[in-house]
């Protein structure tokens, strides 16, 4: 179908559409006529709540600069209402992204600190040395692997569990925990169909973190396991259900976002062999080629807010109990901020994307994926003397964050 061909209606059903997020093109000539006709439709989907879907860069912006009026309550993503009715009666986790502020301000004060360009520097080493790791491992895979599998899935997840303290060996199950959690509507990852298959993950996560708070507080450590499991917010220990919901967040969040991001942009250079070239010859490249495979990919595709007083943005009028999807996907693809969106550009700058949302949620762990991306990437270039698909790439099904799950490759690597 093409743009001319699609009505509005149907456009706006993609967000609420798993099917849709495997299917990049469809996705993004829904959202291309959406920001050019209706840039801010009511969807109306069997099963799903009725939401607004904010499709321009300027209206995102808009509801994160608002967040006293735009919500993230108790839930921040889009489920359907049947999920959702039993999520909460099951108890809502409390992440960060769950909470407003004042308590968000002061949970996230937390760990904040650790995410800081200061405390990030002196894991530049670690991160370059974990990079030439991944890279000498596609060399020992001998010229074909699965990108994504392979590669991009165990450095991104080494850096984050190390981060928190976790012992090597529980790699597997929180990789697996967290492919559960959010990709939980791809029937390569999920543990079931129902929800109570579904909550079993949950109680896994709880089960999980709760024995390492009781480790942690009985002999601490460096790391931030043991931050978390001694916290202190308004003069109390921070209170239990936030504390695992707190590692929940850090251990999910702080991996797959970023491994979908390199693939997705190995993915993107590959289909621009022009850039690809480009990043060769000149590799002071490299910050600006990984914030556009971040633009590119945007592997969070959406928050959801919701409205709490009588509010408008570019002349839509919202009433108390309204919800919005934030769409960074759309967003990030916005004719009117970005010349030519639709080409991937390694030297693209201004880059103003908005895939680690902005304001007082603006993504904790920002820097700290952009400095892996980077790193894998000032590896992987100079190395590489070919490399070509060696089967079809393929997208997870989900709503909330996704991108490529499967990239086969052919190389020759130095
Ligand atoms: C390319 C990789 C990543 C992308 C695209 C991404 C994207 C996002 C987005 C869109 C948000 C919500 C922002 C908003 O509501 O305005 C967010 C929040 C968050 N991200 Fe990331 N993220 C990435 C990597 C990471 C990493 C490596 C960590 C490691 C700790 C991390 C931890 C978090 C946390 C803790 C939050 C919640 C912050 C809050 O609510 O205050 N993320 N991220």
């Amino acid at each position: 179908m093409t743009v001319d061909e699609m009505t509005i209606a149907q456009a706006s059903t993609v967000f609420a559409d798993y099917d849709a997020y495997t299917d990049e093109s469809y996705f993004h000539r829904a959202c291309t006529l959406l920001r050019r006709e209706a840039p801010i439709p009511l969807v109306e989907v069997e099963g799903f709540p009725p939401f607004y879907a904010l499709t321009r860069h300027g209206d995102v912006m808009e509801a994160e600069r608002n967040p006293e009026v735009f919500r993230n309550t108790a839930q921040p993503v889009l489920a359907e209402v049947e999920r959702q009715k039993l999520m909460s009666q099951a108890g809502d986790l409390a992440t960060l992204v769950h909470l407003d502020d004042p308590e968000h301000r002061k949970y996230r004060a937390v760990t904040a600190d650790w995410f800081q360009p200061s405390s990030l520097a002196r894991l530049d080493g670690r991160i370059a040395e974990l990079a030439r790791r991944a890279v000498d491992r596609m060399a020992e895979l001998g010229g074909e692997c699965d990108f994504a599998v392979d590669i991009a899935t165990p450095m991104p997840l080494e850096v984050i569990l190390s981060i928190l303290g976790l012992p090597e060996a529980d790699y597997p199950r929180m990789l697996d925990l967290t492919r559960e959690l959010f990709q939980g509507a791809d029937p390569e990852f999920q543990r079931g169909k129902s929800f109570e298959e579904f909550m079993t993950v949950m109680y896994d996560f709880f089960g999980y973190f709760g024995a390492l708070v009781d480790e942690r507080r009985a002999r601490p450590t460096e790391d931030l396991a043991s931050v978390l499991a001694n916290a202190v917010v308004d003069g109390e220990p921070i209170l239990p259900f936030q504390q695992i919901s707190y590692y929940v967040i850090i251990a999910t969040a702080g991996h797959d976002t970023t491994s979908f991001t390199m693939t997705g942009g190995l993915q993107a250079l590959l289909e621009n062999p022009d850039q690809l070239e480009r990043l060769r010859h000149d590799p002071s490249l490299i910050a600006t080629a990984a914030d556009e495979m971040i633009r590119w990919v945007s592997p969070v595709r959406h928050f959801l807010r919701h409205v709490v007083s009588p509010a408008e943005i570019s002349g839509q009028r919202f009433e108390v109990g309204d919800k919005l999807l934030l769409s960074y996907w759309s967003a990030n693809r916005d004719e009117d901020v970005f010349g030519d969106p639709f080409r991937f550009d390694v030297g693209r700058k201004p880059n103003r994307h908005l895939a680690f949302g902005f304001g007082a949620h603006y993504c904790l762990g920002a820097l700290l994926a952009k400095m892996e991306i980077r790193a894998l990437f000032a590896e992987l270039i100079p190395r590489l003397r070919s490399i070509e698909p060696a089967g079809p790439a393929e997208l997870s099904r989900s709503i909330f964050v996704g991108g490529h799950k499967h990239l086969p490759i052919r190389y020759e690597i130095a």
